[in-house]
């Protein structure tokens, strides 16, 4: 059954950019209500754990380096039909081929370095949001 809710990360990129403020506008105009949202910076075994299904992947290494070379924003969302809906938002992984007026499009630089995540379903919407958020800090 769909929770409606969703994770992200405004990666080090974006916050080294200065566009916190311009994403999570945008985020808001788009009707997403914000659960839980906090500044933080993942360690090198944070990035290794939440990205542990890329561990095999060549580009791992450059990702947990890319994660955790300064401060994220990281946020729990909610919004009807939420995943799909801010996949939509973000645009495609590759900011190449992102869509005009997605947050991708507006805002990453690269493949590996693309201004914000999106969880891809609603299973792991729910782990990725444990991982950073106890059920104290969401509201
Ligand atoms: P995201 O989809 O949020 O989570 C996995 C991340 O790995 C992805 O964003 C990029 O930051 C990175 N990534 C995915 N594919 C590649 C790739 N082909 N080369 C480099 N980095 C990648």
């Amino acid at each position: 059954m769909a929770t409606n809710r969703t994770f992200t990360m405004l990666k080090p990129d974006a916050v080294e950019k200065g566009h916190i403020g311009a994403i999570l506008e945008k985020i808001s105009a788009s009707g997403f209500r914000i659960v839980a949202m906090k500044l933080t910076q993942m360690t090198k075994a944070d990035a290794e754990t939440f990205y542990a299904i890329h561990k095999e992947r060549p580009f791992f290494t450059d990702l947990v380096q890319y994660m955790t070379r300064g401060p994220i924003v990281a946020a729990i969302l909610e919004k009807d039909n939420a995943v799909e809906d801010f996949r939509t938002l973000i645009g495609a992984t590759n900011p190449a081929d992102a869509a005009e007026g997605t947050i991708r499009k507006m805002y990453a630089e690269s493949i590996s370095e693309n201004a914000v995540h999106g969880s891809d379903s609603d299973e792991n919407a729910a782990i990725e949001g444990a991982f950073h958020f106890s059920g104290r800090e969401q509201f």
